[in-house]
């Protein structure tokens, strides 16, 4: 997603989102399975020999139309290394392989200098290409990042930072649209089509008289995520407001990652146990019985923190070893605890006309309860996918 100031590709990649190069090559050495590239500033690059032929972007290692790659990692030998390296007058790297079957001719590859810069296995380089999210608690967010109405459905500019900040923050408004039904729907449609669940592809959120769901009341909602008994819970929440008349429904939003991580520093059992033991979760109504069973805390590869399954009101009965729920609840508790100290916490309330966006599996939300008898109180929510949040995203952001 990032690109750096500096020279233009001179190599085409086969990759719509090239990367200037900020740094030349100075010298190549040859060593045990790898070529060594040294930068200008004094940074090596080891690039695999494998990982280099199978990188190749000519037209016949990558289709040129589809741009996936057509060479086939098995066609060549295990300890297959090139002829010759060297850095081409323009600062591209060239490589010339021995020739293989069928071929008449050896091959040779070109790579782009910012292209290898940008995929160097290097430990520095690829942390810095991992998780870019700016975690908070209430200092840090006094104010949530914004973007006019008008901004992100007329241009690209409003779009993509209204995506960045809510790829970063987790969170972001949308201000001064119009009090129209399904405007939430067509918001998620500038970034691609929503994703639909048990409540449709869009739902109300008002008090109902027969509810199937406690957003469905009046009553306070604690801070929670949604439908965590779904395999796959949805990834992004949108809700626009239509109505706010009533007394009360202010929301509330906490970066649950920054609480899962206060939770590691002071209780680094209660981690552990909410991030390994699985809960069950379960919805129900005359329709559907859905379930899943996971961990409160999702880790990642890393040991990062990837993902929250908290909801009090869809958890169901606790399944495990009695001798266990001693530790469990006093975790959970203390988890739910931190959640609700107002440190961690923003509130805030939605006019009619604004919509709120977050990332449902790291921001945890819920809303006071209401009076009906007041006034109306009126949301309409939608859910994005991520892979379709992230993409329109890192489309808005290539450049030339
Ligand atoms: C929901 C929900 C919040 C609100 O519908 O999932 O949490 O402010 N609603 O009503
Ligand atoms: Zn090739
Ligand atoms: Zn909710």
């Amino acid at each position: 997603m990032q690109n750096v100031e500096g020279i233009a590709p001179i190599v085409d990649m086969a990759d719509l989102a090239p990367c200037a190069a900020a740094h030349r090559i100075v010298r190549l050495a040859e060593r045990e399975r790898a070529l060594a590239v040294v930068w200008e500033d004094g940074h090596e690059s080891r690039l695999h020999y494998l990982w280099l032929r199978e990188n190749c972007a000519c037209p016949a290692c990558r289709h040129p139309q589809t741009l996936e790659r057509s060479f086939r990692l098995i066609d060549v030998p295990e300890d297959l290394r090139p002829l010759q390296a060297e850095v081409t007058p323009e600062g591209a790297l060239r490589l010339r392989w021995p020739q293989q079957g069928e071929a008449t001719a050896a091959h040779e590859s070109l790579f782009d200098p910012g292209w290898l810069r940008a995929h160097c296995c290097a430990e520095a380089a690829r942390s810095s290409r991992r998780r870019c999210i700016d975690t908070w608690d209430a200092e840090r967010l006094r104010t949530l990042p914004s973007v006019d109405h008008a901004e992100v459905m007329a241009g690209d500019d409003g779009l993509r930072r209204w995506l960045a900040a809510l790829a970063r923050t987790g969170v972001a408004l949308i201000r001064g649209g119009p009090v129209e039904d399904r405007e939430v729907l067509r918001i998620a449609e500038r970034v691609g089509p929503p994703r639909a669940t048990n409540f449709g592809l869009h739902f109300d959120v008002v008090s109902k008289p027969k509810p199937n769901n406690s957003a469905y009341t009046d009553i306070e909602l604690e801070l929670h995520v949604d439908l965590p008994n779904w395999r796959r819970p949805p990834d992004f929440q949108l809700l626009y407001c239509l109505h706010s008349e009533a007394e009360g429904g202010d929301s509330v939003l906490v970066d649950g990652f920054r609480v899962a991580e206060a939770l590691r520093a002071a209780d680094p059992a209660a981690f552990e146990l909410l991030a390994s033991l699985p809960v069950d979760f379960r919805f129900q109504d005359e329709g559907e019985d859905i379930r899943c069973r996971a961990p409160t805390i999702g880790l990642g590869p890393d040991g990062e923190v990837a993902e929250i399954r908290f909801n009090d009101w869809i958890r169901d009965v606790v399944d495990a070893p009695e001798g266990r729920l001693d530790a469990f609840y006093r975790a959970y508790r203390r988890f739910w605890r931190l959640l609700r100290d107002p440190a961690y916490q923003v509130r805030f309330r939605l006019a009619p006309g604004e919509m709120v966006a977050f990332d449902n599996l790291r921001i945890l939300h819920g809303r006071e309860g209401f009076d009906p008898a007041t006034g109306r109180r009126h949301l309409q929510g939608t859910y994005l996918d991520r892979d379709l949040v992230y993409s329109r995203l890192r489309v808005l952001q290539r450049r030339g």
